[in-house]
């Protein structure tokens, strides 16, 4: 189905990727040979070997029509919510999205539905009064005083707990026209039910400047259920224009308590200089980042396997790949591949997103994906 081109800005990882794509078998044998004080190469061996996939089917919203991208999920107050990208709503009237007719029925650039006990079904937050079929507002709200327009995308990863049951949710201000601003962080807290943006955090709307400072957040963000941190990791700074130094995705992070405190924020400058508080990466490449050529994701911790797997799309395909380590500073294994999604009408698919509260044990890992703004659920079993 034809979108129109404003929501594809706010993929704009993504899309580096598949403009990058062609090229992507050279540009990974000649990093290989890159050598010491790589921190991102892939070490040791990944303990997923024994699984079998199920696809379950597409996930949507039983009191809204819309066609969407990402829904990280994080908890707040002990309810898992879904963060969506670009939220594309159905014609008016129109309940059922594989009913929706051709063509561009309004949008908003990120949206929040809460996961029911079914998890190919969600219930859509913030409805607008649309008759008789209600549709979302945007989540991330645009600020005028900051010069920021309704087209802006504010690319949203996972909600995450901070204290006194609120919560933030990390953001890529985006100007939409391959302009990013910055990362910043939104304070969530619940009103009326429903998780709300209630503040964002820096004089113009974001902390983190995207041509001077990685986008942190913009790649993935986690609550640790291991310890008192969120972690974030951020692609790298847009002056980066270097095809391979671009992909390169750099770690900070924060007491959850903390989480609205810029100046409490640590980053990882690699293994050898480890965590440095209030300073933000200056210098950029493989001793100062954690990973290189990831897609957006999420982590979650396996009381199965006993460390954390990292699940995400292979940038530019189809590849659902899960990757470990024991801690998130990494080092990380080699990603294995548990499956291999079917674009839709060519589309785009991408953004790995875990639902670890679905079985706590961690033998089954249910996961959903993007498939060309369909949101699809599979889960993976594990066996030793
Ligand atoms: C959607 O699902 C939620 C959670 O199961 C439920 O509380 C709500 O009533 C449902 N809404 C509709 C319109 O079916």
């Amino acid at each position: 189905m034809l979108r129109p081109r404003i929501f594809l800005a706010s993929l704009l990882a993504s899309l580096a990727f598949v403009n990058g794509g062609v090229a992507l078998p050279n540009f990974v044998e000649q990093r290989k040979q890159t050598g010491g004080g790589d921190n991102t190469q892939p070490v040791g061996t990944n303990p997923i070997s024994k699984f079998e996939t199920k696809y379950l089917g597409q996930q949507n919203a039983n009191n809204s029509c819309s066609h969407r991208d990402l829904g990280f999920t994080g908890q707040l107050q002990g309810k898992w919510y879904a963060i969506f990208g670009d939220t594309l709503w159905c014609s008016p009237g129109v309940a059922d999205p594989s009913k929706d007719p051709e063509g561009f029925h309004g949008l908003v650039r990120d949206s929040v539905s809460l996961m029911t006990d079914d998890l190919l079904v969600v219930q859509d937050m913030h409805l607008n009064a649309d008759s008789p079929v209600r549709h979302q507002l945007q989540f991330v709200p645009f600020n005028a005083d900051w010069d920021e327009k309704n087209t802006f995308g504010f690319g949203g990863t996972s909600l995450v707990e901070t204290a006194d049951g609120a919560g933030a949710v990390y953001y890529l201000v985006n100007e939409d026209d391959n302009t990013l601003r910055g990362a910043g962080v939104g304070k969530v807290e619940l009103v009326n039910g429903e998780p709300t943006v209630t503040q964002r955090f820096g004089s113009n709307g974001y902390w983190w400047p995207a041509p001077s400072t990685p986008r942190y957040g913009d790649v993935a963000t986690f609550r640790d259920p291991r310890s008192d941190y969120i972690y974030i990791w951020g692609g790298a700074p847009t002056s980066i224009t270097d095809f391979t130094n671009a992909q390169y995705v750099y770690l900070a992070r924060v007491n959850a308590a903390d989480a609205y405190d810029l100046s409490k924020y640590s980053y990882w400058w690699g293994q050898d200089a480890g965590w440095k508080t209030g300073q933000p990466h200056t210098e950029f490449g493989p001793t100062t980042a954690t990973v290189w050529w990831t897609g957006q994701g999420q982590f979650v911790w396996s009381d199965f396997y006993d460390c954390y797997i990292f699940v995400h799309l292979s940038p530019g395909g189809g590849d659902v790949l899960l990757r470990t380590a024991t801690s998130i500073e990494g080092p990380w294994t080699p990603d294995v591949k548990v499956y291999t999604a079917t674009p839709i009408d060519g589309g785009l698919t991408y953004a790995g997103v875990a639902h670890p509260y679905l079985d706590t044990t961690g033998k089954t890992l249910t996961i959903s994906y993007t498939n060309n703004n369909h949101i699809e659920v599979i889960r993976v079993t594990f066996s030793k």
